[in-house]
């Protein structure tokens, strides 16, 4: 049956009256959540206000003005300039030639061996250069027992002289080769080396957590060539010592006519460049019409060793430095590289936690917290820049990616504000770190002055800490107005060290060549 018109008219009032009614409860309950959710809001807000008040007073010393990054660029380049100078120990930057005069000209070929030491673990490649250097490698990582790290030098040169013969067991190397046939081997050697020649180099002093005896102030090429000897039957001859730098640039100059600087920004730092002869007063070595220029490593990484880096220095910097195997050495890499960001990271937290300001309460003994927690709190080295790089980068809702990385390292069920505070510290040490290069490298661009430059890059700070290099290319961009770019070269400290070899062998038996067409 049809409903009357006067139901319809009730029925309307009824909803009218229900959606009336359902509105005004609608419109309570909102008004009572939003207000519940303001109240929250400020509660949290003004808790946050007095955290952040604090944390920002403690993070305040690593965020860099303008000025500040322009005084760093002054005094790296006045340091520059000083090192070229004199071979005076008391130089700041060591700014070692490195008897490396030309990148390659496309016209070089041959297989070598690569030897690549310069981090925790060591790298063996195999190399075979084609025409217009195309590059075939095959490598091999070896890692290397901590206690040669620490111990007897020369056991260390035994081992790489043992993992070398191996290698060319495993890839049968040497089939269809001569008996007497020999390798060439490149060694890429990532320390501090006063070089005479391409394959004589002293090593100056360890850095990055290496510290075997009896190799400082040793000639490091002949204590690779005699482990090689000792080994009967291991035919190889070390042709070139090369730093990591100087094989990054190699690498992507066969590539990029415009590549004059090499960068290697992961475990330590430091840069290479062309320098003309005529900029380099401390050069004595003979020069011919054909040598203008030498590719210089700088060691950037020792800036600061006479205070020209105290006025940004924190009080966590000089803790970090004490507490670490080379005291008062290599003060500007350990603000930026990746042996040390994850250790800054850490004393800022332990900090935090001592005042209060992290985990409340959760420091003393409790039953609830395991060991590992504490272990965390008191050990050196035990958070990574890997650690820095996944939190800073962690935009999930409820930081997530930061709880989970907390838990793993023994921090259990850490609040949202804990993991909000950790991710500020792990941007504002990083962002410190990219803004320290990014000075060190617009200083390169500038004294290359040339129309446009291209830097080849390495390091897994650059490779792989997305963020790092964001902030790293928005900083020189700033800085330098030059054309410029920054390229990652790909397996550089082996394939560039590799052509270093080959260059050399190019101009080897170029002048031989010349000789014979031309005898005297
Ligand atoms: C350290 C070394 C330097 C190397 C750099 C990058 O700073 O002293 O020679 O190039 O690390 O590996």
């Amino acid at each position: 049956m049809a409903p009357s018109s006067e139901y319809i008219i009730e029925f309307k009032i009824d909803v009218f009256k229900t959606l009336k009614l359902a509105g005004t409860t609608t419109g309570v309950l909102v008004a009572i959540g939003l207000g519940a959710y303001y109240i929250h809001r400020s509660l949290q807000s003004s808790k946050r206000v007095v955290l952040r008040d604090e944390v920002r007073n403690i993070l305040r010393p690593f965020q860099l003005s303008e000025e500040q990054i322009r005084r760093v660029m002054a005094n790296l380049n006045s340091e520059m300039t000083n090192g070229l100078k004199s071979n005076s120990a008391t130089n700041e930057l060591a700014m070692f030639p490195t008897y490396v005069h030309h990148g390659p000209s496309g016209q070089e070929s041959g297989e070598y061996l690569v030897v690549d030491l310069g981090g925790s673990n060591f790298r063996v490649s195999h190399v075979v250069i084609e025409a217009r250097n195309r590059m075939r490698l095959n490598n091999k990582i070896f890692l290397i027992p901590h206690s040669l790290l620490l111990g007897e030098g020369e056991k260390l040169f035994d081992y790489i002289a043992e993992c070398l013969q191996r290698f060319i067991d495993d890839n049968k190397l040497s089939l269809h080769k001569s008996s007497d046939y020999k390798f060439d081997l490149a060694f890429t050697f990532s320390f501090p080396c006063h070089q005479t020649s391409l394959r004589e180099a002293t090593l100056v002093s360890w850095t990055k957590g290496f510290s075997c005896t009896s190799v400082v102030g040793n000639d490091v090429a002949l204590m690779l060539q005699e482990a090689i000897n000792r080994r009967k039957g291991l035919k190889i001859e070390v042709v070139a010592l090369v730093n990591d730098t100087v094989g990054t640039l190699m690498a992507c100059s066969s590539t990029y006519r415009d590549c004059r600087a090499g960068v290697i920004l992961g475990t330590g730092t430091n840069a290479c460049y062309f320098e003309h002869l005529d900029n380099v007063p401390k050069w004595i070595s003979p020069r011919d019409n054909a040598t203008k220029n030498v590719i210089i490593s700088t060691e950037w990484g020792a800036l600061g060793k006479n205070g020209c880096l105290d006025f940004i220095r924190t009080d966590i910097d000089r803790e970090l430095d004490e507490s670490s195997l080379t005291p008062q050495q290599q003060v500007f890499e350990k603000m930026i590289s990746a042996l040390y960001l994850g250790e800054i990271v850490r004393l800022i937290i332990v900090d935090l936690v001592q005042r209060s300001i992290l985990f409340p309460g959760r420091m003393q003994k409790s039953p609830s917290i395991r060991p590992d927690y504490n272990i965390f709190l008191i050990l050196r080295g035990s958070f990574y820049a890997k650690h820095v790089a996944d939190i800073e980068s962690d935009t999930t809702e409820d930081l997530s990616i930061t709880t989970n990385i907390l838990t793993s390292i023994g921090i259990h069920e850490p609040s949202y504000d804990d993991c909000y505070i950790i991710r500020e510290v792990c941007k504002t040490v990083s962002l410190r770190a990219a803004k320290l290069a990014a000075a060190a490298i617009a200083v390169l661009i500038n004294r290359l002055n040339m129309p446009s430059v291209t830097v080849a890059v390495d390091g897994t700070l650059f490779r792989h800490h997305q963020n790092f290099k964001k902030n790293l290319i928005r900083t020189i961009d700033r800085l330098v107005p030059r054309t410029h770019r920054l390229v990652l070269s790909e397996d550089g400290s082996s394939k560039g060290s590799a052509l270093v070899a080959a260059v050399d062998r190019r101009l080897k038996s170029a002048s031989t060549t010349v000789e014979k067409t031309f005898p005297s």
